[in-house]
């Protein structure tokens, strides 16, 4: 659908539609109680602030703005595998969502004044339903089913890759997964036990929590402000930081963003894959809450 298409079908105050970077739509949210902006490119949410508030989200400043490349920072959704594909190495890592033209189907004004974005994709076996809540928090929600006609049940990850924002890596705490065994991908993978204690970051951090279906809460004393990552019908969450060496190994990640950013990613990957029948819809959630 084309931008003046769009502004015509979706009249809602505080609902914009622009040509942004790449020549790729988004749309821009301004209401009295947040402003944030997605791209139909990947149904990418690539700013959140509530009113008062600073931005939550982080966006690389090197992020690619290409049709066949996915947009670093914001909230890639990851689907419908996590990391690379596992047997064939030339399918793009994270799935194919992420990299969609995605459709707009519904756009309103919510109870508290804010906005709801809904969006579709599909590819031959799934069909995918996004719905996206700018309101004091951030709610999203991925629906996913298989497509008309399946005969069979079919499995899947998934993942929200939030990227945050914060003021210095070296000074936040995440508490919820003190008591959570994790997978370690940094170098060879390993499974290590529970720390016992909230995560601090001294070196690059890529860890899989399985098993674990606890909200997060970031701890920003240079922000001055925590946010709570909460979540369900997600059994996994992963926690990142690229820190030096991989931040300069990215093209589309400048080489000293890693100190301004953590991923909090509300998923269902590795043995927390999903399956799901013909006719069935599986739905995972997350909010993302400011407090200062
Ligand atoms: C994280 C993974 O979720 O995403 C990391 O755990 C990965 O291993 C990171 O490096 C970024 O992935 P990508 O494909 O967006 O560069």
């Amino acid at each position: 659908m084309k931008l003046q298409e769009l502004a015509n079908r979706f009249s809602v105050p505080g609902v914009r539609f622009e040509t942004a970077h790449g020549g790729m739509i988004r749309i821009a949210i301004e209401t009295a109680v947040s402003t944030g902006e997605l791209y139909l490119h990947g149904a990418h949410v690539s700013r959140f602030q509530p009113a008062g508030c600073e931005s939550v989200l982080w966006m690389s400043e090197f992020s690619c703005f290409e049709f066949d490349k996915p947009i670093r920072g914001g909230v890639p959704i990851c689907f419908p595998w996590f990391g690379p594909h596992p047997s064939d190495a030339k399918l793009p890592g994270h799935g194919w969502a992420r990299l969609k033209e995605w459709d707009l189907v519904g756009c309103g004004i919510l109870d508290d004044g804010g906005v709801s974005l809904d969006l579709r994709t599909k590819s031959t076996d799934f069909e995918l339903s996004f719905r996206v809540e700018f309101s004091k928090s951030l709610r999203m929600v991925l629906s996913v089913a298989l497509t008309a006609g399946a005969i069979a049940s079919r499995r899947f990850e998934e993942a929200l890759h939030t990227y945050l924002r914060v003021g210095d890596i070296r000074q936040v705490s995440i508490s919820g997964l003190e008591s959570v065994a994790y997978l370690d991908k940094v170098g060879v993978l390993a499974k290590r036990d529970a720390s016992g204690e909230p995560i601090q970051f001294s070196q690059e951090t890529d860890r899989v929590y399985n098993e674990t279906i606890d909200n997060c809460v970031l701890n920003d004393p240079q922000l001055g402000r925590t946010i709570t990552i909460r979540k369900a019908g997600s059994l996994s969450t992963v926690i990142w930081n690229p820190w030096i060496e991989k931040s300069a190994r990215m093209p589309d990640f400048g080489d000293n963003e890693w100190t301004g950013m953590v991923c909090i990613e509300t998923a269902n990957v590795g043995n927390n894959f999903v399956e799901i029948s013909p006719g069935q819809v599986h739905t995972m959630k997350t909010e993302i809450e400011v407090t200062l």
